[in-house]
């Protein structure tokens, strides 16, 4: 019998929203007869869903696309594209650069590949990153098999323009998706055996339906309307972390997980102000106060840019006080890296990339050591785990199946366990910790 399947690898770079972004892509392409391949050399279709967030996953981009060319002479009908941010920031550009690539499009564009696809084989190479200006957001939630925790796009865009950062650029502006788009897209998942849904957008709090409902209203209203058992969301705004989403994290705290990202950037207010992060290192430490009163044992976590433009060797150790101060549980540091577009890339005072990544190496030795400190707060606590799936890894060897799940501070725990538990939140004692990962014995109520 002949397979008239198309087969179609994506390399996925970058954050949550690429790889949903992905997703999504798969899931369209499998409407057009297209199935998913995990080797390149085995695709009629390859696209890099690309990130532009720092300069170094833009080089990858290019080296990446570079491998395809051997591919491209050995099977004359692959098709080649590049979408995501790198797509959106250099559209015609990367087509011109990269002369055996076929298209480019940028992340408003994805509901486009059928046709783009289609316009590949009648008009020839193009390009397609055009921003959809439309409000609100409407794109279709699309996931294959969602398992039993998945992602909902709640937002898409930022208008804060803080001066490191491409993403305003690069996916436009807020735009939010409607309360009653998200509601179905939740029920729909939750009859589908979807117990956690975790809501995207690049500044969540700064949701705003067409119907006026804020984040805190978004959060209610789920948590009422909705069978859905936990919910988690990523990326919060400090500036927008306030009093009344506080105060619906605490009442509804069984379905709104506890475990709060929330990106300081720096802990020097003059860093801060010159990153336009619209808040003070006070400001900043008051709101995780309320949080940890409101929320105790509340697990936070943060992103952290080391070696902004004029950063002195006082403004970085003001940053190493506070995430002491503010104990992280999770930490993303990086190297600042001037992009494109932005304010803070034509700052006169860009510091050299030796003491960038030594402040960067210093960070993260004292984080691991007090990860792994703040870790052993958990030893002998009973946490709740919603299973997620057989732990093949540990099952390895060992006579007794394994499980492992999230409990709701977003740790992961292993234990003891078969199949049938998968979707169930359960009681587990934490017997061994590391920053991430747990080891557990699930306890029974008598
Ligand atoms: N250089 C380094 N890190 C950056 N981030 C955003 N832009 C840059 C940049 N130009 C980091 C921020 C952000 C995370 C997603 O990436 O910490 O919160
Ligand atoms: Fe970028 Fe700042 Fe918007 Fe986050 S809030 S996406 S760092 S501009």
């Amino acid at each position: 019998m002949q397979n008239d399947f198309k087969n179609v690898y994506i390399s996925t770079y970058g954050c949550q929203m690429n790889v949903n972004d992905s997703e999504r892509m798969y899931s369209l392409l499998e409407m057009q007869n297209y199935q998913e391949v995990k080797q390149a050399d085995q695709a009629d279709l390859i696209i890099i869903n690309s990130c532009s967030i720092r300069e170094k996953p833009v080089h990858k981009v290019r080296s990446e696309a570079g491998h395809y060319q051997k591919l491209k002479k050995q099977n004359k009908s692959l098709r080649v594209g590049v979408g995501g941010c790198v797509g959106q920031q250099e559209k015609q550009q990367l087509l011109k650069d990269i002369p055996y690539l076929d298209f480019v499009f940028g992340p408003d564009n994805i509901d486009d590949l059928p046709n783009i696809l289609d316009k590949l084989e009648n008009d020839g190479r193009l390009s397609k990153a055009k921003f959809k200006h439309q409000e609100p957001y409407h794109i279709t939630n699309m996931v294959r098999n969602p398992g039993v925790a998945t992602f909902v796009n709640i937002t898409k865009g930022c208008d804060n323009f803080c001066t490191f950062c491409i993403v305003p650029f690069t996916r436009g502006r807020l735009r939010s998706r409607p309360l009653k788009d998200l509601i179905k897209d939740i029920n729909a998942l939750s009859s589908r055996g979807v117990k956690e849904v975790t809501l995207l957008g690049q500044n969540v709090n700064s949701y705003m339906s067409d119907e006026g409902s804020d984040f805190p209203a978004l959060l209610k209203t789920l948590c009422e309307d909705t069978p859905i058992e936990r919910i988690r969301y990523v990326t919060s705004h400090p500036k927008d972390f306030n009093q009344d989403l506080v105060a619906v994290l605490a009442k509804y705290r069984s379905k709104l997980c506890d475990y709060i990202h929330l990106p300081v950037q720096s802990g020097s207010t003059e860093v801060l102000r010159r990153m336009n992060r619209v808040y003070t290192r006070q400001e900043y430490l008051d709101k995780i106060a309320m949080i940890k009163e409101a929320i105790p044992g509340v697990s936070l976590s943060t992103d952290i840019i080391c070696g902004f433009p004029g950063e002195t060797e006082q403004d970085f150790i003001d940053t190493m006080t506070l995430a002491e101060l503010v104990e992280y549980e999770t930490m993303y540091a990086f190297s600042y890296s001037p992009r494109p577009f932005t304010k803070a890339a034509r700052y006169g005072d860009q510091i050299d990339e030796k003491v960038s990544k030594e402040r960067l190496k210093r960070l993260l030795t004292f984080h691991k050591e007090q990860a792994f400190e703040l870790a052993k707060r958990y030893e002998g606590r009973v946490l709740e785990v919603l299973v997620e799936s057989l732990d093949k890894r540990s099952s390895k060897g060992v006579d007794k199946p394994r499980v492992m799940g999230r409990s709701t501070q977003n740790k992961l725990v292993h234990f003891d366990g078969d199949e049938s538990l998968i979707g169930q939140t359960v009681k587990v004692k934490i017997t061994e910790t590391a920053p991430i990962n747990f080891n557990g014995e699930r306890v029974f109520e008598t």
